[in-house]
């Protein structure tokens, strides 16, 4: 047995000296040092000896597995230093490589455009207020002046939902009756950015979902020359100093009297061209004095108080600015487009 011992040793040893990795190396010390390797089934035959021999071959026995237990955590070292090196040696970068530039995210052209005219109102004194894009109905029309089977209510074709009475606010409007609610009877100069939504065939000029910012200014003696004065000192910040203004009359039910604002076509100089379908004039917003009935459903006293509303839409004016012809092209995610910007 003592034999034997030795012989386990030495092949041990020698097949130990060429293992290269740390598989192979598990199986020879499963095969030796495991709980069915050849040492341990030494170690537990060592019973079936005959007394005088235990001692001797015990011993032996003990010596060889330490010496082993020894020499494995030896060559596993080795071997996991050799690993390491070709590891790295795979895994090597080439330093002088040039960069790959990593695709940098930008703010999309509507929210620019937010972030400018937001920027402009807020220079002229008007703060942000918020309002939600779930509405009811009553908000969004009723106390507009619209009450049920008005005819106007055609103007904004409405998504409804399942709950009687919700809708999904066809524009900025409703958030009037919000704002007067929290601020009457105190003085109001507001925006009221936001996203607006329609039932509409989408066009080239027509979006289910577009942006719009309304404003609102109420407080005494408030009067058209203050929104024409306002109007046109906001489309000269926003469009440029030198392009021209006009004013349209219109009709809003929530306003009275109403007007739609124009600026000189940015694309033609007011010369006349496609975009402007020849007119030399394009709209930027529909305005005007705060009807009485609104400013009352709002809890104003229209006999003290008076005021001015606007809406325009945030895509077209990035459209009028940047000669932009189809207003999908905000939803189209198309790369190419938003690089630009
Ligand atoms: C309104 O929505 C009124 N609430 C504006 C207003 C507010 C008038 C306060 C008076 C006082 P109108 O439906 O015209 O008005 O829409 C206003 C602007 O929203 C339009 O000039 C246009 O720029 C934009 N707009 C309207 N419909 C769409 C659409 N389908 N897609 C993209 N933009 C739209």
């Amino acid at each position: 047995m003592l034999d034997q011992l030795q012989e386990i040793e030495t092949q041990t040893l020698r097949r130990l000296e060429s293992i290269t990795d740390s598989e192979t190396l598990a199986q020879l010390f499963r095969l030796v040092l495991g709980d069915k390797g050849t040492l341990k089934m030494i170690l537990r035959s060592l019973g079936q000896l005959p007394a005088d021999q235990r001692p001797a071959v015990g011993q032996r026995a003990n010596e060889v597995r330490i010496k082993l237990e020894e020499a494995f955590a030896a060559r596993e070292e080795v071997i996991r230093a050799q690993e390491l090196d070709r590891n790295l040696a795979e895994g090597a970068i080439d330093v002088t490589l040039p960069g790959r530039r990593l695709p940098m995210g930008r703010i999309h052209p509507a929210n620019q455009a937010l972030r400018e005219i937001t920027a402009i109102w807020a220079e002229m004194g008007f703060q942000v207020f918020r309002s939600p894009d779930v509405e009811t109905d009553d908000n969004n029309f009723t106390l507009l002046n619209m009450p049920p089977h008005h005819p106007a209510r055609d103007m904004w074709s409405t998504f409804f939902t399942t709950q009687e009475g919700v809708i999904l606010r066809t524009h900025t409007s409703p958030g009037q009756i919000h704002a007067m609610r929290a601020f009457a009877p105190e003085p109001i100069r507001v925006i009221l950015p936001g996203m607006c939504y329609r039932y509409e065939q989408v066009s080239v000029r027509h979006e289910m979902q577009f942006n719009q910012v309304e404003g609102l200014a109420i407080g005494p003696g408030i009067r058209f020359t203050d929104l024409k004065g306002t109007m046109a000192a906001f489309a000269r910040r926003f469009y440029g100093q030198d392009r021209q203004v006009r004013f349209r009359a219109s009709h809003f039910p929530f306003t009275e009297p109403s007007m739609e604002v124009d600026v000189e076509c940015i694309l033609c100089d007011g010369g006349g061209c496609p975009v402007c379908k020849h007119t030399g004039w394009l709209e930027i917003a529909g305005s005007g004095m705060v009807h009485p009935v609104v400013l009352r459903n709002g809890g104003y006293d229209p006999a003290k108080v008076s005021g001015f509303a606007f809406g325009m839409g945030v895509e077209r004016s990035v459209m009028l600015k940047h000669g932009i012809q189809d207003i999908r092209v905000f939803w189209g995610n198309d790369l190419r487009l938003l690089e630009q910007f």
